[in-house]
């Protein structure tokens, strides 16, 4: 057996070659195609990003109205499969839902889903229809109508809608947008990498996205946020913040919204999310999440020198835009889905099977002892 270092969780492996994103850990920036997340999220919308992300340049006005228009027109959800999300259980959860539609879409759509040809329009396909899927199971729990198509909507105030049946303010829309903008890509993330490992067998569009949802669905990718709130609500206020923070640091429990494999200093995500949160906050008259998450960093980073991810503050965000909890998730892959695919396009044009080695730690030398003498 030949004796090779491992790298556990792939730390520090350069995995393969990307044009579409970066991630400055020690300097704390991250970058699509070239451009500053900063810059993105306080002048782009993620039409834009979403062009930016497929087509590695920003659009001009005619091409954006063009790809808005698109992803507006290809919203509706096949009957088909609006019977099957009918049928799912109430209770089921909505990265189920979501994982589940994903890959009934495949069979609905066969010639979007195939690897080559259409992949942009797969791309598009799936991005345009997610929000609507997301809505229709919302609506079907709490047994509202179902959703009415709204093509003149924006993409995050078209998300909006889905989750809450009501108009979006000019303020709600942009802070949806911001934060579709900053989860649209991260390089390879857990979910993006195992997109990336299903296409590189030649596998199509829809099922790497099916492999995505299944891995961001994880507390330790895109569920951590579901469990800040959760923390918030066991503080319930900012002088407890200490006290709880502390008892779970001291049981070796881990602080959701913090730390990050690849940023040692703050996620730019944070710092943007952080100014969101505390903006929703003030123009609600209503800072109590604002404060509670200030509280609760500075006991971290005191305590363990670790900083907020995008996770800390986007639940805040969420919750103050109305929307319910267990949505969270689906919203990061609603935002997420830009990047996996236009890392799927990518993985297509310079395609090379993934498949790592492993480490043997087992035995060789063991001889089959037939069944009537095992004990
Ligand atoms: N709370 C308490 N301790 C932590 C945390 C945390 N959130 N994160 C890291 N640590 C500690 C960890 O216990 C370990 O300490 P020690 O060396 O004493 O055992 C040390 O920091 C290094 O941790 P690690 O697990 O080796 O670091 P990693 O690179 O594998 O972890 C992480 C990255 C995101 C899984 C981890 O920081 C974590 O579990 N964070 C909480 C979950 C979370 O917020 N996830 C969202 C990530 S951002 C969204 C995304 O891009 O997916």
């Amino acid at each position: 057996m030949v004796e090779s270092a491992v790298q556990r969780g792939l730390e520090d492996v350069v995995a393969l070659e990307s044009r579409i994103c970066f991630i400055d850990g020690k300097g704390g920036r991250l970058i699509y195609e070239g451009y500053d997340i900063r810059e993105l999220a306080a002048r782009s919308t993620f039409e834009e990003i979403a062009y930016l992300l497929w087509y590695g340049r920003l659009p001009s006005a005619r091409q954006l109205e063009e790809l808005t228009t698109r992803l507006a027109t290809l919203r509706e959800v096949p009957a088909p499969l609006r019977r099957l999300l009918e049928q799912v259980p109430e209770s089921s959860s909505p990265m189920d839902v979501l994982r589940t539609a994903v890959s009934a879409l495949a069979v609905y759509e066969p010639s979007e889903s195939q690897p080559g040809a259409n992949s942009i329009g797969g791309a598009q396909r799936l991005t345009a229809v997610i929000p609507t899927i997301l809505g229709e199971f919302h609506r079907r729990r709490k047994g509202m109508p179902a959703i009415r198509a709204r093509p003149e909507l924006s993409h995050a105030a078209w998300l909006l809608y889905a989750l809450r049946d009501k108009e979006a303010s000019e303020l709600e829309s942009r802070a949806m947008d911001v934060a579709l903008i900053l989860h649209a890509d991260h390089e390879l993330n857990a979910s993006t990498f195992a997109a990336r490992v299903t296409a590189s067998t030649l596998s199509d569009l829809y099922s790497s996205v099916t492999s995505a949802i299944g891995t961001l669905k994880g507390p330790l990718h895109g569920g951590a946020n579901e469990r800040v709130m959760e923390l918030l609500e066991e503080i319930g206020t900012p002088e407890k913040a200490e006290e709880v923070v502390k008892a779970k640091l001291a049981r070796h429990e881990r602080i959701m919204g913090f730390g990050h494999r690849v940023y040692k200093v703050e996620d730019p995500r944070a710092t943007i999310l952080r100014d969101w949160s505390r903006r929703l906050g003030e123009t609600r008259g209503d800072l109590r999440y604002y404060h509670l998450l200030r509280e609760v960093e500075r006991v971290v980073h005191r305590e363990k020198g670790l900083y907020p991810n995008v996770d800390l503050y986007s639940g805040s965000v969420y919750s103050m835009l109305g929307i319910p909890k267990e949505f969270f998730t689906p919203i990061f892959a609603a935002s997420r889905v830009a990047g996996w695919t236009a890392h799927v396009l990518e993985e297509y044009q310079d395609l090379r099977l993934i498949r790592p080695t492993a480490q043997y730690v087992g035995p060789v030398d063991l001889h089959y002892t037939p069944l009537e003498l095992r004990e």
